[in-house]
């Protein structure tokens, strides 16, 4: 297979999605040319990812920001003196039975502009169990039915924070010292906002089927008893196992996916071991759906 990159080695890591990156350093300010390498690498693996870096925080901020500017995730404490860090952790005493981002979703979906990308840097990684799993977005609409991708190209849905942060949601412990993470509820968990079903890339023009379990709660107009028959069947197409890739973390690797044609889930598989990690999440836009023809 020749190298279609000037700067980069890439190796895909599975067939639908996912590409590992060689010989980058993302603790350098890297030339312009590289980083539009780098771009071009996310929108044709979906997912990349660099192992053996050494980055500082304010490294990692640094090479995430050159996609976008930062957003402060709510409902989770922040990296003390970083407000643009969200640590991901899990502690060797903590038997969660709903991890954080332990079910498949799009990062903050229910934002009225969900994040473009994020960038996710292992620290600690268990010696087995821990890895994250990514699905192809594109692929799960690409291969509906016309008549199915006709219907819902024509459909909004309605995303929410509320099962994972409302009062009670399953991934809030109010500081609970027992956990590692700082998950608090607050007003904007219940607060709705509405979606194409189907989402065109801004950078590639390609269409992507864009409902997730953990967020999207019902299509818009409809109620959630009719929605959940087609939701359930989306999400276990989305889902199918070579639509998806798997990441075997090590520590100093950086996975950075694009949220606007992935969704990825990580796996509750390590209890007895600690597990730490630290996100960026960068802003992007309104999603956009197909224009319809009347
Ligand atoms: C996330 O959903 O951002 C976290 C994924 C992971 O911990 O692997």
């Amino acid at each position: 297979m020749s190298n279609p990159y000037r700067h980069l080695q890439t190796r895909p890591i599975a067939g639908a999605l996912g590409a590992e990156i060689d010989g980058v350093d993302l603790s350098r300010e890297l030339p312009a040319e590289v980083f539009e390498e780098i771009r071009r690498a996310l929108h044709e693996n979906l997912v990349i990812f660099f192992r053996g870096q050494r980055l500082t925080p304010q490294q990692h901020i640094d090479f995430s920001a050159r996609f976008g500017e930062l957003l402060e995730v709510p409902f989770v404490r922040a990296l003390d003196g970083y407000p643009a860090i969200l640590p991901v952790m899990k502690g060797k005493a903590e038997t969660k039975r709903r991890l954080f981002g332990g079910l498949w979703h799009s990062d903050m979906s229910y934002a009225q502009e969900p994040p473009l990308g994020s960038a996710l840097y292992g620290r600690v990684i268990p010696p087995y169990g821990g890895d994250t799993m990514w699905a192809n977005m594109y692929r799960a609409y690409d291969t509906l039915s016309d008549r199915l991708k006709q219907m819902l190209d024509g459909l909004n849905a309605v995303h929410s924070a509320v099962r994972s942060y409302g009062s009670g949601g399953a991934v809030v412990n109010n500081g609970d010292p027992a956990h590692k993470m700082d998950v608090r509820t607050d007003d904007r968990a219940v607060q709705e906002v509405i979606h194409p079903v189907v989402r065109v890339h801004p950078a590639t023009g390609r269409k992507a089927l864009y409902v997730n379990s953990t967020y999207t709660l019902r299509f818009d107009g409809m109620t959630q008893e009719e929605s959940e028959p087609l939701l359930q069947f989306l999400y276990e197409h989305a889902a199918r196992p070579e639509f998806t890739c798997r990441f075997r973390w090590s520590e100093g690797a950086l996975a950075l996916w694009d949220n606007r044609c992935t969704q990825h889930l990580a796996m509750n598989d390590y209890d007895g071991f600690d597990r730490e990690m630290h996100r960026t999440t960068i802003s992007g836009d309104r999603p956009v759906g197909v224009a319809l023809r009347v």
